[in-house]
């Protein structure tokens, strides 16, 4: 190649462009500033000059250089493939010099062979989704526009077994890299290839610089024991847990939208689509991780994601308020909430698009979310109902960092206090005197800094001391004159035998094993050194093996799943799957720590009567401090 050549490309290509699609730039003055590619940062420094047809990093990395260089560092490439790969794009014709074809091909670099495999078996598929009508029947049937098969470059792979990797290699694939690239593998009679994709419409999907990186296959009619969707595997092109579908469609509207809708299926994000619903990309039937995160925080700090209002939704929306949390407090999660039963195409499709924007515009945050999905619990048409409701909900609310945000729940809230008959006002400020009650230092106002919405500790009932549920309906506050509070179940009457402190163990057990109250328990307990408080050995492991799953908001049943302890197992599993009629609830679980902590005071007592010597002060400190918490909340205890 000349030097002429390279001053052509460098003349054709715009370097803004040309960055822009690994990271967004946005204009100042006469340059372009964003987030550095090449390393993690959070306020742009990375500078691209179009005049002067260079770019620099004055962050972490601190480096510049041309168009060619970008695409060196940006694709991991040599400098001749950089050159060769832009000279393509400008549509320059270069001389070269003692380089045959075949060289240039074993030089260039693998993960370049592996989009080009991709993006033959992506034309092939197309070919054959022209040619088929019985899938394009059922592409009708989904109301897939043309359009919409076009733009999403949508194919099928035929109901054979090696028609895909005749064409490959037909068409100059090596073998090799059409394995690597997870299209085709090694038939098992071992006389050549067997097609990955068989019988499936083809999503493939696209990374931000429209390579083909991977794909995703439907069945179109359900075949016994075949998963619906076949992905494909991980690749040296291709991480699952780190790309985004239609990401490559979404990243514009993402950027001026600024927020992103997260959703879960190929379908879904589709749809959305389809719909001029622009900012949408799905994750590949995985839940969101870190890496998409990373991803998505080069277009928008708020992103919404689709959760159902059930418990299992609740712990979903908790642990990715825990991932957005630990990404930074820039990032505002909102949660999308659908009809029982419904996803997004679902609605779309059956022309529900008004309810769908609507839905969306809605979007609840995090402790909302929290607040509506757990409402089913409770009786609202009784009193009593809408005051065990309130009392759940202080603990959430006093958790919000920005005071704008808690007022605005307040309010929601307000109407079913009791004092709210005679003024909405009363009703509120009640509630506010509940929640400073309930954490005695105050939440940290954060609206000084605009922040969004996330949190900064977690959305969870709060650890630490006899808690605010006691107190309610007690004689200080706005609760005068308001009809006494639920009185507290015993905990777990009935067992005559046991004793109390036996019956309080096995109702902690029952409750941490529980999908409702596992993560309150769990956080309780923790708040009390309470696994020193259990007498049973088992419970001890049991609580010191789950605690850190239960608090990080995994489910039970998954919780007991990651032990390694078969007895262990076991004895989780009378709890986890036994059936008890009493029920659970917040003030009983309360009231059985309360019952071990008096239990192991009064036995420290003895103790330090008698053996004043073997008594550990850490721990006798301890529950003396959670027996003057719960003294504190309340004063007809002890
Ligand atoms: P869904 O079954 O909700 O997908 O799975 P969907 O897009 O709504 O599918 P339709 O509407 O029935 O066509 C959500 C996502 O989970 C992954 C896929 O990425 C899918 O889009 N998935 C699902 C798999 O990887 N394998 C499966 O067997 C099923
Ligand atoms: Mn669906």
């Amino acid at each position: 190649m000349e030097d002429g050549e390279k001053e052509e490309i460098r003349r054709r290509i715009d370097i803004v462009e040309l960055i822009s699609a690994y990271s967004p730039l946005k204009k100042t003055g006469g340059r372009y500033k964003g987030l550095c590619p090449f390393h993690q940062e959070r306020t742009p420094s990375f500078t691209v000059d179009p005049v002067l047809g260079r770019w620099h990093c004055f962050g972490g990395c601190a480096e510049g250089g041309d168009i060619f260089k970008f695409l060196m560092k940006a694709e991991g490439l040599t400098f001749p493939e950089a050159v060769e790969k832009l000279a393509a794009k400008a549509g320059v014709a270069l001389t070269r010099r003692g380089m045959d074809k075949e060289t240039s091909a074993r030089l260039s670099n693998e993960k370049d062979r592996l989009y080009s495999a991709n993006a033959l078996a992506a034309q092939f598929f197309r070919e054959c989704l022209r040619r088929d009508s019985g899938p394009r029947t059922y592409c009708e049937r989904r109301k897939l526009a043309y359009e919409t098969l076009d733009a999403f470059q949508i194919g099928w792979a035929p109901d054979d077994w090696s028609q895909l990797a005749n064409y490959l290699l037909r068409n100059g694939v090596r073998a090799e890299d059409a394995e690597k690239a997870g299209l085709i593998f090694p038939s098992r009679r071992g006389d050549g290839f067997t097609d990955k994709f068989r019988a499936r419409l083809i999503f493939p999907i696209l990374d931000a610089q429209e390579r083909i990186v991977a794909f995703g296959g439907r069945l179109i009619e359900s075949v016994e024991g075949a998963p619906k969707y076949l992905n494909s595997p991980e690749t040296p092109v291709f991480s699952k847990s780190a790309v985004l579908y239609a990401l490559n469609r979404a990243r514009k509207a993402i950027q001026s939208d600024d927020k992103v809708l997260v959703v879960e299926g190929y379908m879904d994000a589709v749809a959305c689509h389809q719909a001029g619903i622009e900012n949408v990309v799905a994750t590949l039937g995985t839940s969101l991780t870190e890496r998409h995160v990373e991803v998505l925080r080069r277009y928008t700090k708020t992103v919404i994601l689709c959760f159902d209002a059930d418990a299992a939704g609740e712990r979903a929306a908790l642990r990715a308020a825990d991932l957005f949390r630990a990404a930074g407090p820039e990032f505002t999660l909102k949660v999308l909430v659908l009809p029982p039963g419904d996803d997004p195409d679902s609605m779309l499709s059956r022309g529900d698009a008004p309810a769908f924007r609507r839905a969306l515009d809605l979007a609840l945050t995090v402790p909302e979310f929290q607040l509506q999905a757990m409402q089913p619990r409770f009786d609202l048409r009784e009193e009593s109902g809408r005051i065990e409701y309130l009392r759940a909900a202080i603990p959430i609310l006093a958790q919000i960092p920005s005071s704008l945000e808690r007022d605005r729940l307040i309010r929601k809230l307000a109407p079913n206090h009791p004092s709210y008959a005679s003024g909405g006002s009363r009703a509120e400020e009640s509630i506010r005197e509940e929640i400073r009650r309930h954490q005695p230092f105050g939440p940290r106002d954060s609206d000084d800094f605009f922040e969004g919405n996330a949190p900064r500790r977690p959305y969870s009932p709060r650890t630490g001391g006899g808690g605010a549920a006691k107190e309610w309906g007690g004689q200080r506050g706005g609760w005068r004159n308001q009809p006494p509070p639920l009185p507290t179940p015993p905990p777990e009457a009935g067992k005559v035998k046991r004793s109390a402190v036996a019956q309080a163990e096995e109702v902690l057990l029952r409750a941490l094993l529980s999908d409702e109250w596992s993560l309150f328990t769990a956080q309780r307990l923790g708040a009390s050194s309470a696994s020193q408080l259990l007498t049973d050995p088992r419970a001890v492991a049991l609580l010191e093996a789950l605690q850190p799953l239960l608090v990080g908001h995994v489910a039970p049943s998954q919780a007991v799943g990651q032990l390694r302890d078969e007895s262990l197992i076991d004895f989780a599993s009378t709890y986890l799957l036994g059936e008890f009629t009493d029920p659970l609830t917040g003030d009983g679980i309360e009231g059985c720590i309360e019952r071990l902590v008096k239990d192991r005071l009064q036995k420290a007592n003895r103790v330090l009567i008698e053996k004043p010597e073997t008594l550990d002060n850490d721990a006798l400190r301890r529950w003396s401090q959670s027996a003057k918490a719960i003294k504190q909340s309340d004063p007809e205890a002890a």
